[in-house]
């Protein structure tokens, strides 16, 4: 680690805090009945494929306890999958697994686990143990993404996500999560996944942070993680304008992951997305909002818009 990032400097650099980001941002550009389109992991995966954004492919969905009797065959139909809760957030509920071994299934963190565990955690998803507000939900298994290798070197044990924040359908910022042996095969800062800001105009890495620490190596690997090429980096940006256009909310979280045969992939939609990725570009966020917010026009088409990104934000 290389230093220490005192929130009073950040401030100083038009840091958006979480008051202003819920009202002038969230409360004013995000329809409150447009919440139920991204917060409902399924429904957001099915708006995804009729725009014709790619996703996981998903293989099954579980709503009822007596279903639980298909998890075997379906986990022996699908050796490389993920298990999620529909309602779940930062992470939880989500269950990363491998090929069987004998009796046993591999979890990404190299646990072995039986299938009356995987029946249990299934059972809990569906009580709502992972849900907003605890209500019942429901658990899909979808197909589990092989990383890009350009990440061989700085993730362990999981698939990074990139996450793109679009505001009135313009990226105005971007940063790439990296798992570490912390956070258990998810890319969740919550968990333990390491944030590193992402160039937008050029799409490679610029600072990484671990809580308030910046740091220039991932802590389990110990290779450097800045100036590291996104690959694709233009098709992410056409991706994540595609995901704001087709759900409508003004101030969105794209979270996308890149996949070594698929290319990107759309993971998932926030309508309330954190603000750490200010610490990972060690920039605010408030001078790139409010330079889109003055414009009186955006343009529709996707590639004016990216240029728009690119020509306005300087990093
Ligand atoms: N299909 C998948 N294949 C591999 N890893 C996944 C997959 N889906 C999720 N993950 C891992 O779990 C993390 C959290 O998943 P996500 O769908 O974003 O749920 P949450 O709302 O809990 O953040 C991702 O950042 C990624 O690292
Ligand atoms: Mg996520």
């Amino acid at each position: 680690m290389i230093g220490f990032v005192h929130p009073n400097t950040l401030r100083k650099q038009g840091v958006l805090g979480i008051n202003q980001r819920n009202t002038d941002f969230i409360m004013r550009y995000n329809p409150r009945h447009l919440y139920p389109l991204v917060d409902d992991k399924l429904t957001t995966k099915s708006l995804a494929i009729k725009a014709g954004i790619e996703v996981p492919r998903l293989y099954a969905t579980i709503t009822f306890d007596h279903e639980l009797n298909t998890l075997e065959s379906l986990l022996n139909k699908y050796h490389q999958v993920v298990i999620k809760p529909a309602h779940g957030s930062g992470g939880n509920g989500i269950l990363v697994l491998g090929d069987r071994i004998g009796k046993f299934y591999k979890t990404a963190g190299g646990d072995l686990i039986s299938l009356n565990f995987i029946k249990h955690y299934v059972s809990n998803i569906l009580s709502g143990m992972y849900s907003l507000g605890g209500l019942p939900d429901k658990a899909f298994l979808e197909y589990r993404v092989k990383f890009d290798p350009v990440f061989n070197n700085v993730s362990f044990k999981g698939v990074p996500d990139i996450r793109i924040i679009v505001f009135k359908g313009v990226p105005v910022a971007a940063m790439i999560r990296l798992p570490t042996s912390k956070s258990g095969g998810k890319a969740n800062l919550h968990q333990g996944a390491i944030g590193v800001g992402i160039n937008l105009a050029s799409g490679k890495t610029t600072y990484a942070v671990t809580g308030n620490h910046i740091t220039t190596m991932h802590p389990d690997t110990s290779h450097t993680i800045n100036n590291l090429e996104i690959p694709q980096w233009e098709k992410i940006l056409m991706i994540a304008i595609k995901c704001a256009d087709t759900v409508g909310l003004g101030y969105l979280g794209v979270d996308m992951v890149l996949d070594s045969e698929l290319g990107p992939l759309m993971l998932e939609l926030n309508a309330r997305p954190g603000l750490n990725v200010q610490l990972a570009n060690q920039q605010g966020l408030k001078i790139n909002l409010e330079k889109i917010d003055q414009l009186d026009k955006i343009p529709k088409d996707i590639m004016q818009r990216i240029d728009l990104t690119r020509s306005l934000i300087k990093n």
